[in-house]
């Protein structure tokens, strides 16, 4: 009896059977809320000029995936335009992201969210893994390191922009966000980089999160500038002291001294 009266009263059923045109009414609630003063009200964009800057793309077509990669990482509802949305604390739980999803899927064809089987590196076995990270390896090098840094360490774009870092980014985010390919992100369709070139991209994304430290000065992973920066430094710097040190002591220098 008492399973029946929990049964009975339990709302959770309620949520269980919820249809897509329930979530997408309440997605279209939430976007009304938190995001239309930016998006418009029909989500078709405002391009009202302001410092120069669109307020807010339209959202037609761009899919549930971009939903759930700027809402799920924080970026969205922006706080006020700017260069960059960057990642925030999040503001919408799980259910509310996968409402207003829905909502702008219905709005247009476009990229869904990925499932599990697409980004997961779990399943692999270790030489599968292996593989993996060595191809993923080759794809990042080739395709992302241009503005990520070959150590997924980030770097400067133009316009007041930047390529953030790529540690600690969930898989499925990093997956969305070759799918969306967010600001001035090149996007990486399913035709251009195939789902199982992705997962590879996130296995290796993953191996160089805990390096093996080799030893000697990392300099930070930042690459040819901080390395040549250090070269410079205490290479060259070091050889201009050292010349120095040896025209202050030679006879010649003592002599031209005693002349003078
Ligand atoms: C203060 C204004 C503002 C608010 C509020 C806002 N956005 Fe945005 N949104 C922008 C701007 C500007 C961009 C484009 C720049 C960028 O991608 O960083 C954008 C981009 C996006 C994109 C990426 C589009 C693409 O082409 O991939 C999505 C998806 C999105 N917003 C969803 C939302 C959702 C959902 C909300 C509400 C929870 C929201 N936004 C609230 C201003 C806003
Ligand atoms: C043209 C420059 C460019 C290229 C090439 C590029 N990215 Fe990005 N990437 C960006 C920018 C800019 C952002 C930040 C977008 C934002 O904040 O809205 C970004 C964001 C990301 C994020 C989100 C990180 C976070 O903190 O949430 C991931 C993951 C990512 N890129 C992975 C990749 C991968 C993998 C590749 C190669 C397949 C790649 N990117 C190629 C410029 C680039």
């Amino acid at each position: 009896m008492t399973g029946g009266l929990y049964a009975a009263f339990s709302p959770a059923t309620a949520h269980e059977t919820e249809s897509d045109t329930a979530k997408i009414e309440k997605g279209r609630e939430l976007f009304l809320v938190g995001c239309s003063s930016c998006h418009g009200l029909n989500a078709e964009g405002i391009s009202t000029q302001r410092d120069g800057q669109q307020y807010g793309p339209s959202l037609i077509g761009v899919g549930a995936a971009a939903v759930d990669f700027q809402v799920g990482t924080g970026r969205m509802p922006m706080a006020q335009p700017g260069a960059q949305a960057p990642r925030k604390t999040v503001a919408y739980n799980e259910e509310e992201t996968e409402q207003l999803a829905a909502y702008v899927a219905s709005l247009g064809a476009g990229p869904a969210v990925p499932t599990e089987s697409d980004y997961s590196i779990d399943g692999l076995s270790a030489e599968e893994r292996q593989e993996a990270i060595k191809n993923g390896g080759q794809i990042f090098l080739t395709n992302c390191t241009a503005c990520h840094n070959f150590n997924g360490s980030g770097g400067a774009m133009p316009r007041g922009g930047y390529a953030p870092a790529l540690k600690g980014v969930e898989e499925k985010h990093i997956y969305e966000a070759m799918l969306t390919g967010p600001q001035s992100m090149d996007v990486f369709s399913n035709g251009n980089l195939s789902p199982e070139q992705k997962r590879d991209v996130i296995a290796y994304l993953k191996s160089i999160e805990n390096p093996t430290e080799y030893g000697g000065f990392g300099l930070g992973g930042l690459g040819p500038v901080s390395e040549g920066i250090f070269a410079w430094l205490f290479g060259v710097g070091g050889s201009v002291a050292f010349a120095i040190w040896i025209a202050a002591h030679t006879t010649r220098s003592k002599k031209g001294k005693v002349e003078a």
